[in-house]
């Protein structure tokens, strides 16, 4: 018999939670280990949405619900998303799901038919090609390249749509370069959608962590409104991620089928949660510009001290919370090189490639954690950086 399908050979995992799961180990044989390989805020949220959740429950709110999500939190959502990315959406283009990963897989599973293809950026979220190749799709990366800051570059982007292509996967600020498009990028990935009548996943996750400036969704360009998805939720924004909570902004023809994709999966997500992410909405406590002050002040030194190591070159990220760092002068790989961090230096890092074949001479750390934990982790790197000081390439 065969035992499992077809699709099990072509999905693979995420470079994050291997590396995580080997760190755990470690650390059950005693090791002490900096955890910087999962992009998990150091956060929780404020105790008026733990006050909400308490009181939720007392309520009896622990029943089946409204499939899309209860209205009250799809009306939150809408009216959040006009007042932090100025968009005119209804609680009808919203579907909430258990976290954004969940919502982005009913999203693929919506749109995608054996054979389509699907641009999606390289290096990115290992679920594009992943559940793409899960659903018989056709990934087909578009290079985020440092000598292009990491931006796309739609050329590129145009040069590879064919009569197949079907979505065009954006992710801005994107895991795991930080990058946060331009305003020209994003008109020019805009007149591609429409020109080649493209549906367009915008994965919004990391919209409210960016260090400076206005964030503007894909959405709000000429013609966006009809063809995209966003896919958002409070794993970052709201250093919610163990709760599960996502949602997707869909256009009306789309949103029957996210819908019909929930009753046949996880039905509803939990009542009780929903009405404590209405109050996290709210922010009374002003939780997320506090989270993303203090991101900015890591950001800046973290980015500076590993500058300091040997063969390691990174740049500022624009958004998001990692550190992504070029690490080819030291003449390893940065399979290796995550080796010897993990085991010699206990620092829990990932190789790039895990995001993609462009990732291949990167490695990506994670700077939410607290300061002091970030300097113990660049001292312990500079301890173990002897090991292939000697080979440093002359910049
Ligand atoms: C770009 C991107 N999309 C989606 C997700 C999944 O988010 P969630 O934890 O809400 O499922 C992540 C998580 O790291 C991410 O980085």
């Amino acid at each position: 018999m065969r035992l499992l399908a077809s699709r099990m050979a072509v999905m693979t995992g995420e470079g994050a939670l291997s590396v995580y799961a080997r760190a755990k180990e470690l650390e059950r044989e005693g090791r002490s280990i900096i955890h910087l390989e999962l992009g998990e805020p150091d956060f929780h949220p404020s105790a008026s949405v733990n006050d909400a959740l308490k009181r939720a429950v007392d309520d009896g709110k622990d029943r089946y619900c409204a499939v899309a999500g209860v209205l009250p939190l799809r009306e939150a959502i809408a009216s959040y998303l006009h007042d932090t990315r100025n968009l005119e959406v209804t609680a009808d283009n919203l579907v909430i799901a258990p976290g954004c990963k969940i919502a982005l897989f009913m999203a693929m599973m919506a749109l995608i038919d054996p054979g389509d293809e699907v641009l999606y950026p390289d290096p990115g979220f290992p679920g594009y090609s992943s559940i793409t190749l899960g659903l018989g799709g056709v990934p087909v990366p578009f290079e985020l390249s440092e000598r292009n800051y990491f931006q796309p570059d739609p050329e590129q982007i145009a040069a590879k749509i064919s009569p197949r292509t079907k979505i065009l996967i954006a992710n801005s600020p994107g895991n795991p370069t930080g990058t946060v498009y331009t305003d020209k990028v994003q008109r020019r990935l805009a007149d591609l959608a429409v020109k080649h009548d493209l549906l367009v996943l915008s994965d919004e996750i990391y919209a409210r962590v960016i260090y400076g400036g206005q964030y503007v969704s894909l959405m709000h360009y000429p013609g966006m409104e009809e063809r995209t998805l966003i896919i958002d939720g409070f794993s970052k924004s709201f250093a919610m991620t163990g709760w599960r909570l996502g949602y997707t902004v869909a256009p009306p023809r789309i949103v029957p089928a996210l819908n019909m994709l929930a009753v046949n999966s996880y039905t509803c997500v939990a009542e009780f949660s929903q009405y404590a992410a209405i109050e996290a909405l709210k922010d009374r406590e002003g939780t997320t510009p506090r989270m993303v002050h203090e991101f900015t002040k890591r950001r800046e030194q973290f980015i500076r001290d590993l500058n300091r190591v040997p063969g390691f070159r990174c740049s500022p990220p624009d958004g998001a919370f990692y550190a992504w760092v070029n690490i080819s002068d030291t003449g390893m790989g940065a399979e290796e090189l995550c080796r010897i961090l993990l085991e010699e230096a206990g620092v829990a890092a990932i190789p790039g490639a895990a995001f993609g074949d462009a990732g291949t001479d990167f490695i990506r750390f994670s700077f939410a954690s607290s300061t002091a934990t970030l300097q113990g982790a660049v001292e312990r790197i500079l301890r173990v950086s002897t090991s292939w000081q000697g080979t440093v390439a002359t910049r």
